[in-house]
């Protein structure tokens, strides 16, 4: 019983912050930001606005391209490293404030191979016949983790959410394989290591800024575009088919070098790849939904059509899915 996706929907603030404006808080240069990332500007979130509330619109937008309403929902899962609190889970603020009554909620932190991860999990359980359906979230308020003084990260990230809604299909179509993978030794080249076990809540903690995004880009460059290629390889190889026969990749949007990269070593154009960096920047989790959700808007790809998803994110963690829309 493979996951058909029969909804996609997305939320993006409306607080657009450019890189002219961040020109005035770091010593950077929007020519730098375009060159090293192709990041024109992002969305920032009201302060008042958590994963949940970003979460919430998307999913409702899933619900309703899909011809469903909250109270047919079995299962939540959203895939956030930006969760609301460190519990109760953002799944379970999605499920209230949606009135999802009967849908089981959890989250799943795979920094911004979340979205992949979650959906992988979703896609076991409709397989598997426990549920008939699944709302996959990835939402992300990175502006509360970053360090608005570190050029290094601050011109990187923008918050967002996604959302897909999978429901039990015929064989043939949906999803029709996702590969995740993790690589626990590398967890200090990405991080955001305050307010767990390690880091508790202390006042030292605060001063240090233990709680803000920490990351070295150089090596984390490298590890990424060789394990999205892999990955993408891997889901191509499992279902016996050719870069040719993918109508589109939905890569997750870390940097604009890093997709130009990974599409030249699969030898595949970079027009197959689908690219909306720009205007968001890294949404980490959320990337990967919001940029699927515009792209079958656009029409970039459609029913019937191959569509390769394929992330890379903190931990590491990395994955691919292969889906038949
Ligand atoms: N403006 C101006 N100069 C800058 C800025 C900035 N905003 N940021 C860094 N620099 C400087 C550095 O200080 C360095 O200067 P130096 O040579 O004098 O020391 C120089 O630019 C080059 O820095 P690098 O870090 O080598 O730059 P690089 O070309 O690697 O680009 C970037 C940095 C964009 C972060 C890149 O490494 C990258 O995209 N890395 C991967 C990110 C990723 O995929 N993360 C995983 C997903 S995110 C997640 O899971 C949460």
């Amino acid at each position: 019983m493979p996951s058909l996706i029969s909804g996609t929907g997305r939320y993006l603030p409306e607080k657009v912050v450019t890189n002219a404006d961040l020109e005035k808080v770091v010593e950077t240069s929007s020519q730098w930001i375009v060159e090293r990332t192709g990041i024109l500007e992002r969305r920032i979130a009201d302060e008042n606005q958590s994963a949940s509330d970003l979460a919430v619109p998307a999913a409702l937008a899933a619900l309703e391209k899909a011809g469903a309403i909250p109270e047919d929902v079995e299962l939540i899962i959203v895939g956030t490293s930006t969760p609301d609190m460190l519990f109760p889970s953002t799944a379970c603020f999605v499920q209230s404030k949606i009135g999802a009554v009967k849908a089981v909620a959890f989250d799943q932190l795979a920094a911004c191979s979340g979205f992949i991860f979650a959906l992988a999990t979703a896609d076991r359980f409709i397989s598997s016949g426990v549920y008939k359906n699944a709302l996959v979230i990835g939402a992300e308020v990175y502006s509360s983790i970053i360090d608005w003084t570190d050029r290094t990260t601050c011109v990187l990230f923008g918050d967002g959410a996604g959302a897909v809604f999978l429901t039990a299909g015929e064989s043939g179509s949906g999803v029709l394989s996702t590969h995740i993978y993790s690589d626990g030794s590398k967890s200090d080249y990405l991080s955001a290591p305050g307010g767990g076990s390690v880091h508790r809540f202390t006042a030292d903690m605060i001063e240090q800024k233990k709680y803000k995004l920490v990351m070295h880009g150089n090596r984390t460059f490298k590890v990424a575009i060789k394990m999205m290629k892999e990955a993408a390889e891997a889901a191509m190889n499992h279902n016996g088919v050719t870069p040719s026969d993918i109508k589109l990749v939905v890569p997750h949007q870390a940097n604009k070098r890093i997709i130009d990269m990974v599409a030249k070593q699969l030898g595949m154009d970079r027009s197959v790849f689908y690219m909306n960096i720009g205007h968001y920047g890294n949404t980490a989790a959320a990337s990967i939904p919001i940029a699927l959700d515009e792209a079958i808007e656009q029409g970039r790809a459609g029913k019937g059509d191959l569509v390769l998803l394929v992330a890379f994110g903190g931990g590491f963690t990395w994955g691919s899915a292969l889906i038949r829309l």
